[in-house]
């Protein structure tokens, strides 16, 4: 069973995009088979694949459209264990066309019915807005993981972002389905700087154990992994970046399991069961 994760803030530049070409790349590392949807026009995570964006003739908001198929947009990458479905850059009205569609919320949901089972992780890269495209995104997920920026107004925009999260969340209820938040990220720490701390703590106070423990920190390798079209995990695994964002991925794997657990057992979540259950595990990966 696949765990579907939107990777979703509606602010640009907090690291959407930098978190789930690494996150899809670190999972691979650990034998996991990773699906990358690019939803963002920009095509940013279909470039930092390594695809060329000349090479592919659909893209997957032909799919929204219904003028391809899911199997025709579908792409292999150089790790055997990460698929693309890529985005194109002048997409233009794209949202004025799945507007009249009476499905409009649950495309993305219908579409990746037949696919979700071959694939253990599947994340979305969302565009930096919450029109139908993201609401698409969160309709198809189990969970949204939440990039945040340390910097100040780092709060602002996400109670937009929690009341589309609400939104969804009562939509789906219907159809038995859930979305949880299933964690926020702290990206782009810039050690030097004492108010980025602080900004963690505010974010810790409002969404507690939701905030993963591991937090990016700024680097300039990650921004230098982009213009070579490839992860920061690949192009300098033992950078600062690399080994934070395998470390979220463990963190990934971690509470999907947890998660799950807790879904079939269906009782109280216990932290000192689970980690007397898991520790053997948990010890082999520190
Ligand atoms: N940890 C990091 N350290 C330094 N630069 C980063 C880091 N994460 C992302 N960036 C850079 O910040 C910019 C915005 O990141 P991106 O992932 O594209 O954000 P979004 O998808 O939310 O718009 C990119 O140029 C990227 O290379
Ligand atoms: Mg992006």
């Amino acid at each position: 069973m696949s765990l579907i994760l939107s990777i979703a803030n509606q602010k640009g530049g907090v690291g959407k995009t930098t978190t789930a070409i690494n996150l899809a790349s670190a999972l691979a590392k650990y034998g996991k088979k990773v699906l990358l949807i690019d939803l963002d026009y920009q095509a940013n995570a279909t470039t930092c694949m390594g695809i060329d964006r000349g090479s592919f003739k659909y893209s997957i908001f032909d799919c929204f459209t219904r003028e391809a198929a899911l199997e025709e947009v579908l792409l292999k990458t150089k790790n055997k264990r990460i698929d693309v479905l890529p985005a194109k850059t002048l997409v233009r009205g794209i949202e004025e066309k799945i507007i009249v569609d009476f499905n409009r919320d649950y495309i993305l949901h219908s579409l990746l019915r037949d696919i979700r089972d071959d694939y253990e992780y599947i994340l979305i890269d969302c565009p930096p807005s919450l029109g139908y495209i993201t609401t698409n995104a969160l309709m198809a997920s189990d969970g949204v993981l939440v990039p945040v920026q340390c910097e100040f107004l780092a709060m602002d925009g996400l109670t937009q972002l929690l009341n589309t999260v609400r939104f969804v969340q009562q939509k789906k209820k219907v159809n038995n389905e859930t979305l949880t938040i299933f964690g926020v990220l702290m990206t782009m720490l810039d050690g030097r700087v004492t108010s980025g701390y602080q900004v963690v703590n505010e974010i810790k106070t409002y969404f507690n154990e939701k905030v993963f423990q591991t937090i990016i920190p700024r680097n300039i390798t990650c921004s230098n992994a982009t213009f070579y079209g490839v992860p920061v995990t690949v192009f300098s695994p033992k950078s600062k970046s690399a080994v934070s964002y395998r470390k979220l991925a463990r963190e990934v794997i971690q509470r999907n399991e947890q998660w799950r657990f807790c879904k079939k057992k269906s009782y109280r979540f216990n932290q000192r069961k689970w980690n007397s259950r898991f520790r053997k595990r948990r010890g082999s990966w520190d």
